[in-house]
């Protein structure tokens, strides 16, 4: 059977992708499931960038349903003295039955994939966090049951959370307002394919009006360090605060997959207001990690 990798939502079914999310659920809902579903498996993660959450929810996932991490810095790696990443995907795909990769430009996934013997799962890169959606979803379900048909705003940078929110438009059914900055959309390709669902606004306030989910993400993501000021400044109109908030329905969910950056693009109060549900997503990147890595190697 042909290798199933996660680089993107798009590369599972829509029924795949409910599936995980309610299995995820279970998960969570009774431990007892756990059951040792990757009893003597092992994942390896190579990331080069930064993590908290995911890092921690792939380890910890994989411990409690009975397998082995491995963390790979490509400091310590023959990656980082230069060998090549289709040579280091031969090699890791003999040995584990997983790899995570965490990493800048999204076609060293793509590459690593078309070497590797096992599922390649993106943990996060320039163009995509898929891993994250699924959080997203699952966390959409507990609190409010089916997105589908749901308005969701995105307000922010058209970077990798704003162009998988795309994906999950697509896969999950619902109607996605974006509204950016000139000159930080998502790139046109995605915006096209999913013109009938996903709609390029300018102006937070039209994205926010009677929507069912406001999302957003930091204004300089990993790799934009050095564009920090010039972002803070062009990002400023777009914050999410109470003010903007109060445009969307009364029951209105708040997402940001973290790390937030309160007085940037989310304000402390906007956080930790009750409609605010970013420790559930949090919490869910473990439960779906889970139902992720248990579906690739089913
Ligand atoms: N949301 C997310 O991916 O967090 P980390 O960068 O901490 O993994
Ligand atoms: N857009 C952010 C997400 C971090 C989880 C980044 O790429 O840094």
């Amino acid at each position: 059977m042909a290798i199933r990798h996660f680089l993107t939502l798009m590369d599972l079914e829509k029924g795949e992708l409910h599936a995980i999310v309610q299995r995820a659920i279970a998960l969570k809902n009774s431990p007892a499931l756990h059951e040792d579903s990757l009893k003597n498996k092992t994942l390896a993660m190579i990331f080069e960038k930064a993590s908290t959450r995911t890092r921690v929810a792939f380890e910890v996932a994989m411990n409690q349903l009975g397998g082995s991490s491995m963390f790979l810095s490509s400091n310590d790696t023959q990656l980082g003295r230069g060998e090549p990443l289709e040579d280091t995907a031969r090699v890791l795909s003999s040995m584990v039955d997983f790899v995570a990769i965490r990493t800048f430009d999204h076609s060293r996934l793509e590459l690593f994939a078309k070497h590797s013997r096992v599922p390649v799962i993106n943990s996060l890169s320039d163009d995509f966090h898929p891993c994250q959606l699924l959080a997203d979803m699952q966390t959409y379900f507990e609190n409010r049951g089916d997105i589908k048909g749901k308005s969701v705003a995105w307000v922010g940078d058209g970077h990798n959370m704003c162009q998988s929110y795309i994906n999950a438009a697509e896969q999950f059914d619902f109607e996605l307002a974006i509204a950016c900055p000139e000159g930080f959309e998502p790139d046109a390709w995605l915006l096209e394919r999913s013109s009938s669902r996903v709609r390029l606004v300018r102006d937070p306030k039209e994205a926010v009006r009677n929507a069912d989910l406001i999302a957003t993400d930091v204004w300089a993501s990993m790799g934009h360090e050095e564009e920090r000021a010039r972002r803070l400044r062009l990002f400023a109109d777009y914050q999410i605060n109470a003010e903007l908030l109060s445009l969307a329905k009364s029951d209105a969910l708040f997402m940001h997959c973290l790390p937030a950056h309160r007085g940037e693009e989310v304000t402390a109060e906007v956080l930790d207001a009750p409609g605010s549900v970013v420790w559930d997503e949090a919490e869910n990147r473990l439960h779906t990690k889970k139902a992720l890595l248990e579906f690739l190697c089913a």
